[in-house]
């Protein structure tokens, strides 16, 4: 049985087998206590070892980091904060872990340190909480769209376009990097690599889920993307998971809906199902998260022009870093300034200026703006960034010969735009950013188990 189920049992009496690692050990020369977690919750189950039964011999090896199997009677605890424990009949070791090497001793360890050992922080308090809230916002987040009839779509890892075009993309290639074919004018032959020509690992699903939404109606993607861009930030990962719905007939009145609904459904799911998690990054981490959590439920999120935006910004007289001016993409610090302390409240900037955002978005009338929209959260700036698509073939076309895409790594993708076209909208959520307001904790390489990012792929 798992110590999570054990641990709200009421079966004293019964005999039992409980299966962890030893969190601590302390007791005197009659008897030791063991504190064990299996990963099932923070809680740790407390194993009571009598002297007279299990000899010191035997609890030599069950040390701080030691795998055991307990087999022993479930008894009520006097102990003050704990329903039961274990009273031990036997203990088997699987494993030992050597107290002069195992690095997750009892003193509490910085963020810095247990990422540089990130193979075994999962065994810490902090990161079995963030893991089960991951696990937790996965789940929930297949739900929602499965409640809705959305279908889940696989969109390819690996491309040929640059859905974003901020050209940030990771190759991927077959060829001998130290011998690569030439064509005759000396230009690498991609025509000899794997797949023919150049790939790259996707930035974004969403051009395929596009191609889903303009004929199952409703998808939505859920998988990892990956950007090549060198920055350094506890924003920014090289390899992140997104969710990306996209939706036939929706504008960017449904789609702002859609995303609002979606974000308040997700944070209800955690306060709901992830409490005792949550209470402990309340207590360990974020002192105002459980609140943050409840204030974002309870607001209506703050719809605003990017037009509207940049005029508040600049009326704040609030002195940036990065200044912002019309025609600028917004810094986090500007996203954080509304948020936080202009609105106080999430805020979705929408009709930004073309030339800072995708190819892809839905031109306005007015020649200068596109129906683009991101949500800004507090402590994370952007969370969503999404849009309606343009459904006009001969905008798309001309937006992208504008901007000197290649014609022949979008055909495809455009002609959607000449058979049976449809308006169409659809964002993109990234999951650690989700992970980084709901845990509370600030930086991004804390809730992905093995954060990629410049200069570090280890584990
Ligand atoms: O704003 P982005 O670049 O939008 C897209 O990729 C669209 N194709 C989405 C769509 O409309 N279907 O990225 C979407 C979200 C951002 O708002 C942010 O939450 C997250 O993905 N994101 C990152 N998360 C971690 N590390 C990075 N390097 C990220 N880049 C974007
Ligand atoms: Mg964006």
């Amino acid at each position: 049985m798992r110590i999570a189920q054990l641990l709200k049992s009421t079966d004293y009496g019964t005999k039992v087998t409980v299966k962890g690692w030893v969190r601590t050990k302390r007791g005197n020369k009659n008897v030791a206590f063991l504190a064990l977690n299996d990963g099932s919750c923070v809680a740790n189950i407390q194993i009571v070892a009598d002297l007279a039964k299990i000899s010191e011999e035997e609890l030599k090896p069950v040390t701080t980091g030691a795998c055991v199997a307990v087999e022993g009677t479930l008894v009520e605890s006097l102990g003050a904060g704990q329903g039961v424990e274990v009273q031990a009949e036997s203990i088997e070791v699987y494993g030992t872990a050597d107290p002069a090497t195992y690095p997750l001793q009892k003193k509490g360890h910085s963020l810095e340190f247990l990422r540089e050992i990130a193979y075994l922080r999962p065994r810490t308090n902090t990161f079995g909480a963030i893991l089960r809230i991951r696990h937790a916002m996965a789940y929930a987040i297949h739900k929602y769209f499965n409640d809705k009839g959305f279908y889940y779509l696989h969109t390819p890892l690996i491309t040929a376009s640059d859905c974003e075009g901020a050209g940030e993309m990771f190759q991927v290639t077959a060829m001998d990097l130290n011998n690569l074919p030439r064509t005759e004018e000396g230009a690498i032959d991609f025509a000899q690599d794997f797949f023919g020509k150049p790939c790259s690992l996707t930035v974004s699903g969403q051009l395929e889920g596009e191609l889903g939404a303009l004929s199952m109606g409703q998808i939505y993607t859920f998988g990892p993307t990956f950007r090549a861009e060198n920055s350094n930030t506890p924003r920014h990962l090289a390899e992140f998971w997104m969710i990306e719905p996209e939706v036939a007939f929706f504008d960017l009145q449904d789609n702002m809906d859609m995303a609002e609904d979606f974000l308040k459904y997700l944070i209800r799911y955690a306060l709901d199902n992830c409490k005792e998690d949550l209470e402990f990054m309340n207590k360990m981490w974020d002192n105002e998260l459980l609140e943050r959590l409840n204030f974002v439920l309870a607001n209506d999120f703050v719809r605003l022009d990017y037009t509207e935006g940049i005029e508040i910004l600049k009326a704040s007289g609030k002195k940036f870093e990065f200044p912002c001016n019309w025609g600028c993409d917004l810094q986090s610090e500007h996203e954080r300034y509304l948020v936080e302390e202009h609105f106080k409240k999430p805020v979705i900037l929408i009709n930004y200026p073309k030339d800072i955002k995708a190819f892809y978005m839905k031109q306005n009338e007015d020649g200068k703006t596109v129906r683009a929209m991101d949500v800004l959260f507090p402590k994370i700036g952007e969370i969503i960034g999404g849009s309606e698509r343009e459904a006009d073939y001969g905008k798309l076309s001309a937006r992208i010969k504008e901007l000197s895409i290649p014609e022949k790594d979008m055909w495809w993708y455009l002609d959607t735009r000449r058979w049976g076209s449809a308006p169409h909208s659809g964002f993109g959520l990234g999951f650690e950013r989700l992970l980084l307001f709901v845990t509370g904790m600030s930086n991004i390489r804390d809730v992905i188990p093995f954060p990629r990012t410049p200069k570090n792929a280890e584990f």
